[in-house]
């Protein structure tokens, strides 16, 4: 983003538009499919151009081509290196054209040099309550932990580990008798709300970055 400085950045998206989704993701694609839902249902005004998975034959690829969407199977253990991996990746990317990039359970780490081509328009997910428990199984080191309330946070991604400027969150109360799969899937149904939440302020309102803090503006 020329013309600003590192800590402040604006949105260049124009509100009124309807959002161009790419979705990258690795497995069940749950998250995908509530966005897609948001979408059919007018909920969410956007249109997902393209759905990529590096894992082949996983359930959010095989869906998403079922749903008529551009799916496309990028296997990264086809590829000689990560970078040719991502080299194609971004092939893809440039083709759709996507105003926004939703990882949605991606389990691959980004070159710096994708994050900042696409600085503050990569988006994703993540079970916790962020800065608290990054990395994997973050149900499960809440639980391990003994906090009281988890979530989720839909953020911007950026160099470090779910990391980037915060977009949303939800929290959800940890019981006494919860295992990691049951507070899982008590978290996951926030996540579905969360990221439609996200994308739906992405795509009516302006938003501008101060700091680690994302504003919106008022929906127009
Ligand atoms: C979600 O728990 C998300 O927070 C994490 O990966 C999981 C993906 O689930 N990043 P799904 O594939 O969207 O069902």
């Amino acid at each position: 983003m020329s013309g600003e400085d590192s800590n402040s950045a604006l949105s260049t998206q124009d509100p009124a538009l309807t959002l161009r989704l790419a979705v990258l993701l690795s497995g069940r694609g749950s998250n995908f499919l509530s966005i897609h839902n948001a979408i059919t249902s007018g909920t969410l005004k956007g249109e997902i151009v393209c759905v990529i998975s590096n894992r082949p034959g996983v359930p959010g690829i095989v869906r998403a081509r079922e749903l008529g969407l551009p799916a496309h199977e990028i296997d990264h253990k086809a590829h000689p290196s990560r970078l040719d991996h991502e080299s194609e990746v971004l092939r893809v990317l440039r083709e759709a054209k996507p105003d926004y990039i939703v990882l949605a359970g991606y389990m691959r780490l980004l070159s710096s040099s994708f994050i900042d081509e696409w600085r503050h328009r990569i988006i994703n997910i993540h079970p916790s309550l962020l800065p608290a428990f990054p990395g994997v199984d973050a149900q499960k080191q809440a639980l391990d932990y003994g906090v009281k309330i988890s979530g989720c946070t839909v953020h911007f991604v950026d160099e470090n580990l779910d990391a980037g400027p915060i977009l949303v969150q939800r929290s959800v109360e940890v019981r006494g008798d919860d295992t990691a799969e049951t507070l899982s899937a008590r978290i996951l149904e926030q996540e579905h709300q969360a990221y439609v939440e996200a994308l739906v302020k992405l795509a009516e309102s302006r938003f501008r970055i101060e700091g680690r803090r994302v504003i919106f503006d008022a929906a127009r």
